[in-house]
């Protein structure tokens, strides 16, 4: 084999770019001029080259810049070398230095480790090891989440993993045991972990594209406040029937944050090998949250009319509260303090968005406006005609609130 004649092992190998993080990551490393290959599933509709088209005329159209296009390579975490055929992995040898490994199944239930968040998480994590052995990829960055933390106290430092913590849930275990293989594959030079709290929207702009976390409350008082009159239930009240002191705190972080970070880390030399924390250094009190989804729900979900025929008191709105809290009791915890030494050393130069109660709204109303991912984006709304959050705002200001 002719050495010399070799292309520079450039590109960075990317999975999950159809996903909230991911879509980001593409557009800030494209921007920046790295060369991009990325792993994507088909998905009922649509081949991987239509899907990751979508991701990059979602933002050509929000940024009015032309993006150049990745490679896009077919594959599946859960199969073995991620699904990638022998063509692929040899274009894979040839042209890509590293891989960052951002996709991940969200479930947070599932026991039964041939489902997921097992097959994804643990499995796929072993997959894209293996297809890093095969293809002689030798630096691996890996996105984990601060709550590998499981149920732990006080403060928690990015060289602590298995701690013997316990969990809040299955999601959380599978990515410890992921983040344990690639601290444990001998074969990779380096492995950079990243793992950010609570992911949420866009901090300008309040785009998001997955409803996970701080989605899934308000979802939750969406779907319920709403069959209720308005003012029936204050944001500590909402706190009470949840079992939540307003004095615990929640960490957020603004997706476009986390990307820009990890789109400067995943190229400095001087980070590989590290974990960082990519959390907010001003973590929210559970009073704001409350406060946020009841805000939300007021000023942008269609509350119950009077003569609604689906109003429902106070007490069918505690009673279903509490048959749904098991499914979302592992977010209402107070959160450690993250430790961020690494990330401060390495991107101290990019601080964390801000996150007040203008900017939460903003990706609230993002979130209640497309009815969490079922309806279009404002955007498409606005070139149909009058949108649903106004008549909604309507009739909000007609009910009569109560005490
Ligand atoms: N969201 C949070 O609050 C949060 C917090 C901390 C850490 N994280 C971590 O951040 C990363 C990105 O999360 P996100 O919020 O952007 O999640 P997301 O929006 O749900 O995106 C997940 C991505 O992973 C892909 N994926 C899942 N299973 C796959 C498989 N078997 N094969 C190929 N691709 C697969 C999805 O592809 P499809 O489009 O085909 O489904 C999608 O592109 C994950 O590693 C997550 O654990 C997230």
């Amino acid at each position: 084999m002719n050495v010399s004649a070799s292309p520079p092992r450039d590109h960075i190998l990317l999975t999950g770019a159809t996903g909230l993080l991911g879509s980001y990551l593409v557009r800030d490393l494209l921007l920046d001029g790295q060369p991009l290959a990325v792993i994507v599933r088909r998905s009922r509709k649509q081949d991987p080259v239509a899907r990751v088209e979508g991701v990059l005329r979602h933002w050509e159209s929000t940024t009015g810049q032309i993006l150049p296009r990745p490679v896009v390579l077919e594959g599946d975490l859960t199969l073995p070398k991620c699904g990638l055929n022998s063509d692929a992995c040899q274009w894979v040898e040839r042209h890509c230095g590293s891989l960052l490994n951002n996709a991940a199944s969200l479930s947070f239930r599932g026991t039964d480790r041939t489902a997921e968040p097992w097959l994804t998480n643990v499995g796929g994590t072993e997959h894209v090891l293996e297809l890093a052995r095969a293809t002689g990829l030798r630096h691996l960055h890996h996105v984990s989440t601060a709550y590998v933390s499981g149920l732990r106290t006080g403060t928690v430092l990015e060289t602590d993993l298995d701690v013997g913590q316990t969990f809040g849930n299955d999601y959380e275990r599978s990515k410890v045991e992921a983040e344990k293989m690639v601290r444990s594959a001998s074969h990779l030079e380096t492995a950079t972990v990243y793992r950010p709290s609570i992911i949420v929207g866009d901090s300008t702009t309040g785009y998001t594209s997955t409803y996970h976390g701080l989605y899934a409350g308000l979802r939750l008082g969406h779907t319920l406040l709403t069959r209720v009159r308005i003012g029936s239930t204050s944001g500590p009240a909402l706190l009470h029937l949840l079992g939540v002191d307003p004095a615990d705190h929640k960490n957020f972080v603004p997706v476009d944050w986390v990307s820009q970070v990890i789109s400067a880390t995943v190229r400095n030399p001087a980070a590989r090998g590290h974990t960082l924390h990519l959390s907010h250094p001003q973590p929210l009190p559970m009073l704001t949250v409350g406060t946020l989804i009841q805000e939300a729900v007021e000023r942008y979900s269609q509350a119950a009319a009077v003569d609604d025929p689906d109003l429902c008191d106070e007490n069918w709105f505690a009673d279903n509260l509490r048959t749904q809290l098991d499914v979302y009791q592992s977010y209402f915890r107070n959160d450690p303090t993250f430790d961020t030494t690494n990330t401060q050393t390495f991107a101290g130069h990019l601080p964390c968005p801000t996150l007040d109660m203008p900017s939460l709204l903003r990706m609230a109303k993002v979130a209640i406006e497309t009815d969490f991912g079922r309806l279009p984006t404002p955007r498409q709304a606005q070139a149909a005609g009058p949108g649903r959050s106004v008549e909604a705002n309507q009739t909000l200001r007609a009910a009569a609130p109560t005490a």
